[in-house]
């Protein structure tokens, strides 16, 4: 018999060990969240492993997963979200990383995240309910064009990689918000990017390296030639 919750505990000792976790805050949303409710399907063993797990393909491609544990607790880390943020996510997934900055936000806190893919968006609905998140929004729309009804955002995540920021973003941001974003620098190299406003520009406060699928939607294409065009030296 598998000791889900032993299993569950000692991913978050190794992510502590690793140092991807860094503050008792992060660690108590890890500790909070079991992420196989996120999982459905896949063994215990694997939903503990320190792993991306692809959850949809198209032709062949992966285009959806729950990301690797280490890395959603070093982007975590680097939004360094407040009680009571209104945090948006780009990219649901699973609904795992909603799930943990849900308890982060706490009671007086709004988490709204967005998936492009309407299946995506009904489990990753399913899979919150059904780890008691109910106050999650999750909504089938592009996250190229953020989500204006629920903005400003203390927050804006993306979890998928992105070659430019969007004008959506910086304008659905609140003046002392945060976006946190996987950048794409050239065809192969991506860092997750913490951008703090300060006036009228981009102030970095801190930058991992990062492996995420691609923007899709209608962004998808000037996304790409960005980051075709900084691999060239423009
Ligand atoms: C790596 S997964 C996200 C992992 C997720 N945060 C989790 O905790 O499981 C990336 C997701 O971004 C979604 N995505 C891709 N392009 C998008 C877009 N333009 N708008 C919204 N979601 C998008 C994909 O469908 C995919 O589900």
């Amino acid at each position: 018999m598998v000791d889900i919750s032993a299993r569950h505990q000692a991913l978050v000792d190794r992510l502590k060990q690793q140092g991807c976790i860094r503050t008792p805050r992060v660690e108590a949303a890890f500790r909070s969240v079991p992420r196989h409710l996120f999982l459905p399907g896949v063994s215990i063993e694997t939903a503990y492993t320190d792993e991306a797990i692809i959850t949809k393909l198209l032709n062949g491609e992966p285009i959806s997963s729950a990301s690797q544990p280490s890395i959603v607790a070093i982007m975590l880390e680097q939004l360094n979200v407040q009680k009571g943020d209104r945090v948006l996510e780009i990219g649901a997934g699973t609904g795992y990383n909603a799930a943990l900055i849900d308890y982060l936000v706490g009671d007086f806190g709004q988490v709204i995240t967005l998936d492009i893919d309407a299946d995506i968006v009904e489990n990753a609905r399913q899979h919150l309910l059904t780890a008691g998140c109910d106050r999650v929004q999750v909504i089938c729309a592009d996250g190229g064009f953020g989500y204006p009804a629920a903005a400003p955002y203390d927050r804006i995540i993306l979890t998928v990689g992105a070659g430019d920021i969007l004008p959506a973003w910086q304008q659905q941001l609140k003046p002392s918000g945060r976006l946190l974003l996987p950048l794409a620098l050239t065809k192969n190299v991506q860092l997750s990017v913490a951008f703090d406003r300060v006036n009228s520009y981009w102030e970095n406060d801190s930058a991992a390296n990062c492996d995420f699928m691609k923007l899709r939607g209608a962004f998808a294409e000037s996304q790409e030639k960005e980051i075709n065009s900084k691999a060239v030296g423009f």
